[in-house]
């Protein structure tokens, strides 16, 4: 409980009580970072309307109850009845004090644990990812992190694309080269060429096309042969998705894969139960649900098709027994689908459908962690230069590439490896920290200079205030366990404001994941990092006047550095301790 927002919102909640009368827990304070002081609380705005009462009053009121007097050194009602909150010094050094000697850094756990599946990244067999997946994979995983740490039991689901018509020609395909071939090529990362040959040979060949259609068959069938040839697809897609993911540094494995195809025994069964329910309806020879409020252009009611014309599942029903599968066998409180915003129609309707037929139920909720595109900077899909979809693969290369030459420019005299290795940390992580710190829902505009500099809301930036950090202590000879505990005083201005954002990690971290926003975590650490640099040019560390106050902005330091590297964990993000 380092936060002070969170203190004082409780304090806050005891004297609005006593001066309403209302309980306790009914009261929202409405506390938060102020411009004007230290913290500002709103909540007697609505308490007067609840209450009847004339909101100045009601701020007065609790400010004369004298709760304030303990935690704050200037109280004052202003505006149609804001408190204005400004806290003591010794306040904030109990509470920095109680930040530092938690492993959570004042981040409290979770008051109920809930079981959270997290469904992300989700590429396609034998299909290249590309950079529509970097947002779904990289949003996915830093959410994963945060639900975590904050003590939630968190299940990541790889619902990969592994089923349907194109594996008739991708078998086919893989048959006529010879399996060595095509683990050759798959393994190497040549799927889209792969797929691409598939699909040329599909077009221009008619006997091609119908050994193709006969292996769909086949597959569904349950051939032995087929399926050995189809799992071989499988497994060499996936060994490469598993390289993509140890380079980005991401947490899924093998054990998280939960393929399209894993539900396909269950489809039926999905029907049955629509059907039981008198949910399903006859719509152009297909079997549909009509979920109400779903509507088309022309505004009539819109079907979610569960079995085709003839007699084929498709998508939304394995999205159905997936939502089944979630609640029934994962016991999952909440269902996190991070999925690119051309799919919200669907996953609405998905939800509405499980609602209706009673398997989603309160409290139990799904939510779409909807994202937005990455843009060129014609502001067009981002393409590479041939006009093709970016291979993921690439974009890290590249990343890697470029921000190791940063690197070595920048530290002729590191030793090579470690050139290399803080230059593969400083890549990724401006990769991944440009995709995260832009609010999800919006595009961005994906750009090599921005991401990659040293100044301004990036990975580097963030990296390197954590990297002078440890310089500072490497060249007081310092070691770092030993300066945590000791007091802090806060003498100077900007002293103080650094203590206050390091005081407000708790907030961030749970302010994004109320709207599994983690850009909101990287304006957070933005702050943190130019507090960071504001203080360390106004009050010199090593030269310190006298050894309590070096000690104290040792303290301070040491705190930063732990929250810069906690905060870009959360996120995914390596802390190189110099670079
Ligand atoms: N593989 C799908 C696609 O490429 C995304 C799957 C998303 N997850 C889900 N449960 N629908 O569009």
């Amino acid at each position: 409980m380092a936060d002070p927002l969170h203190t004082i919102s409780i304090t806050l909640r005891g004297a609005f009580a006593a001066v309403t009368g209302l309980a306790a827990e009914d009261i929202d304070p409405v506390v938060r970072p102020s411009d004007r002081a230290d913290a500002q609380s709103n909540g007697a705005l609505a308490l007067a309307k609840q209450t009847g009462r004339n909101p100045r009053e009601l701020a007065q009121a609790a400010v004369d109850t004298g709760a304030l007097a303990a935690t704050c050194s200037a109280v004052e009602v202003a505006g149609p009845g804001f408190i204005n909150l400004t806290f003591t010094n010794e306040f904030l050094a109990e509470q920095l004090a109680a930040a530092s000697h938690d492993d959570h850094l004042g981040v409290r756990r979770a008051p109920i644990e809930r079981t959270y599946v997290v469904d992300y990244s989700h590429p396609n067999v034998a299909k290249e990812m590309h950079v529509g997946h970097l947002r779904t994979t990289i949003i996915g995983d830093s959410l994963v992190r945060m639900l975590m740490f904050v003590g939630h039991r968190v299940l990541r689901e790889n619902h990969i694309g592994d089923w349907g018509r194109p594996f008739g020609m991708l078998i086919e395909h893989l048959v006529d080269i010879g399996e060595a071939e095509a683990a050759h090529e798959l393994s190497v990362g040549d799927l889209n060429g792969f797929y691409r040959a598939a699909g040329e040979k599909f077009e221009a060949d008619d006997s091609f096309k119908e050994r193709a259609r006969q292996r769909v068959v086949e597959l569904q069938h349950g051939d032995p042969e087929t399926l050995r040839l189809w799992r071989l697809l499988v497994a060499e897609s996936t060994r490469y998705f598993n390289e993509v993911y140890r380079r980005l540094g991401v947490l899924l494995t093998d054990e998280d894969l939960m393929g399209e195809s894993e539900y396909n025994d269950e489809l039926p069964g999905v029907i049955e139960r629509l059907r039981n329910a008198g949910l399903l309806d006859e719509s152009d020879g297909a079997e549909v649900v009509f979920p109400p409020g779903f509507t088309n252009r022309e505004g009539e009611p819109l079907p979610l098709i569960v079995r085709n014309r003839v007699g084929g599942y498709n998508y939304a029903t394995t999205d159905l027994a997936c939502v089944v599968d979630r609640i029934d066998r994962l016991h999952a409180d909440v269902l996190l689908y991070v999925v690119g915003a051309p799919q919200a129609q669907h996953l609405e309707m998905v939800f509405a459908v499980a609602r209706m037929a009673g398997w989603l139920r309160p409290p139990t909720e799904a939510v779409h962690v909807a994202f937005g595109n990455v843009l060129g900077k014609d502001r067009k899909m981002f393409k590479s230069r041939s006009g093709e979809t970016v291979k993921l693969s690439a974009l890290i290369d590249e990343a890697v590439e470029r921000a190791t030459a940063a690197v070595r420019a920048k530290n002729p005299e590191m030793d090579e490896a470690v050139q290399d290795d803080v230059g593969r940390t400083v890549g990724i992580g401006a990769l991944k920290y440009a995709d995260l710190s832009t609010d999800r829902i919006k595009d961005y505009v994906f750009d090599w200079e921005r991401m990659l500099a040293f100044e301004g809301n990036t990975a580097p930036y963030l990296q390197y205030a954590h990297a002078r950090i440890c310089s500072i202590f490497r060249r007081a000879a310092v070691d770092r366990q030993t300066v945590t505990s000791s007091a802090i005083a806060l003498a100077d201005p900007t002293e103080r404001a650094l203590a206050l954002h390091l005081l407000h990690f708790d907030s961030a971290v749970n302010d994004a994941l109320e709207r599994y926003s983690p850009h909101r975590l990287c304006t957070y650490m933005f702050d943190v990092a130019q507090a960071f640099t504001a203080f360390y040019e106004a009050c010199p560390v090593l030269k310190a006047p006298d050894e309590a106050t070096r000690l104290s902005r040792l303290a301070l330091s040491d705190l930063t550095a732990r929250i810069l590297e906690q905060g870009l964990l959360l996120l995914g993000i390596g802390a190189p301790d110099r670079m």
